[in-house]
């Protein structure tokens, strides 16, 4: 007779982090939310999420490790236990699962690492309880938790519509290279978009949303052509990230001094994204940054990456 013990089940997914290609911000609906048209495209950069089963009654409990995790919070604000506790909910479970997060994505940093979090836990939470449910469904959950939870549950590249959560699919050849610039004091997403209303409000910028400007970054996507998606990069929430971040400013323009195809703000900062011809040239971007002193820490990425997966 073996003397083993079992092993307990555990179940690890992972889920991508993202740059908006484009990001149309339209005028504050009375939900309090703005009517979007982004392209997301996931990057290698990833959350790994790990849920190990424990007995009846123990609820949700979370760790957390990576280079940022002291920044993270470990009680039910944080997505990853909301994700959980969400799923337990809709199926009629009790919510007792250890979730593990490794941080792979720069946090509050613009680029969805506790949306990918929260993705993640769906997926893992969903294998682990054997609870069974469609793609479809979780991506419903996901809505429910977060903006741009769906697009971590999808990844790849897509056009996201509505609050950023409708997605469909686009079509992109071949492999884009990336270099991040991250902050260690993140930017918190209402607040640009607070930012951005009120610069809206004083008549110095104007919401696009309803514009289809988005034709050349689909062209560039499909031809897999790195030199016209840096032309076509847009953000609108990048005045509002700036006026509250002057700052960033000159991350941008290193990385433009440096020969990037395009450099931008990712999503609502205070991450920049700068657009490199290959991985030596991204390495080159994120080595200039910290000489610079322009950043807190470096990321070199390839995109598009998978959608949450189980590994
Ligand atoms: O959906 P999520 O929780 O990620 O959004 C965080 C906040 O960002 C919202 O409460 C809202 O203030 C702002 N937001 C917005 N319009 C969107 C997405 C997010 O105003 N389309």
């Amino acid at each position: 007779m073996s003397l083993a013990a079992a092993p307990t089940p555990s179940v690890r997914v992972r889920a991508p982090g993202k740059v908006n290609l484009s990001l149309h911000v339209g005028p504050l609906d009375d939900d309090g939310y703005h009517p979007l048209v982004s392209v997301f495209q996931a990057v290698s950069l990833a959350e790994e999420v790990t849920a190990t089963q424990v007995g009846d009654g123990a609820g949700i409990s979370l760790t957390v490790d990576g280079p940022q995790a002291d920044r993270v919070p470990l009680d039910a604000t944080n997505l990853a236990w909301r994700a959980a506790e969400l799923l337990a909910r809709h199926v009629g479970l009790a919510p007792d699962v250890a979730l593990h997060l490794a941080k792979g994505v720069p946090v509050a940093g613009g680029m969805a690492g506790g949306s990918a979090d929260a993705a993640a836990t769906l997926v893992a939470c969903d294998a682990l309880w054997g609870t069974g449910l469609s793609r479809q469904d979780l991506v419903a959950l996901g809505g429910e938790l977060g903006s741009d939870v769906p697009f971590a549950l999808h990844g790849h590249t897509a056009v996201g519509t509505g609050r950023g959560h409708l997605l469909t699919p686009a079509m992109t050849r071949g492999e884009f290279h990336w270099a991040f610039a991250a902050q260690d004091e993140g930017l918190s997403t209402p607040a640009v978009y607070g930012r951005f209303d009120e610069l809206v409000a004083a008549g110095r910028l104007a919401p696009t949303a309803e514009v289809d400007a988005d034709t050349a970054l689909m062209q560039a996507l499909r031809a897999g052509d790195p030199t016209a998606l840096g032309a076509a990069l847009h953000n609108d929430l990048q005045a509002a990230a700036l006026d509250l971040r002057p700052e960033l400013e000159r991350t941008l323009e290193i990385a433009r001094n440096g020969g990037a195809l395009g450099a931008m703000v990712s999503g609502s900062g205070p991450t920049v994204a700068a657009l490199a011809r290959s991985r030596q040239h991204a390495l080159a971007i994120a080595a200039t940054w910290t000489a610079e002193d322009a950043a807190d820490s470096v990321w070199c990425t390839t995109a598009p990456a998978a959608g949450a997966r189980v590994l």
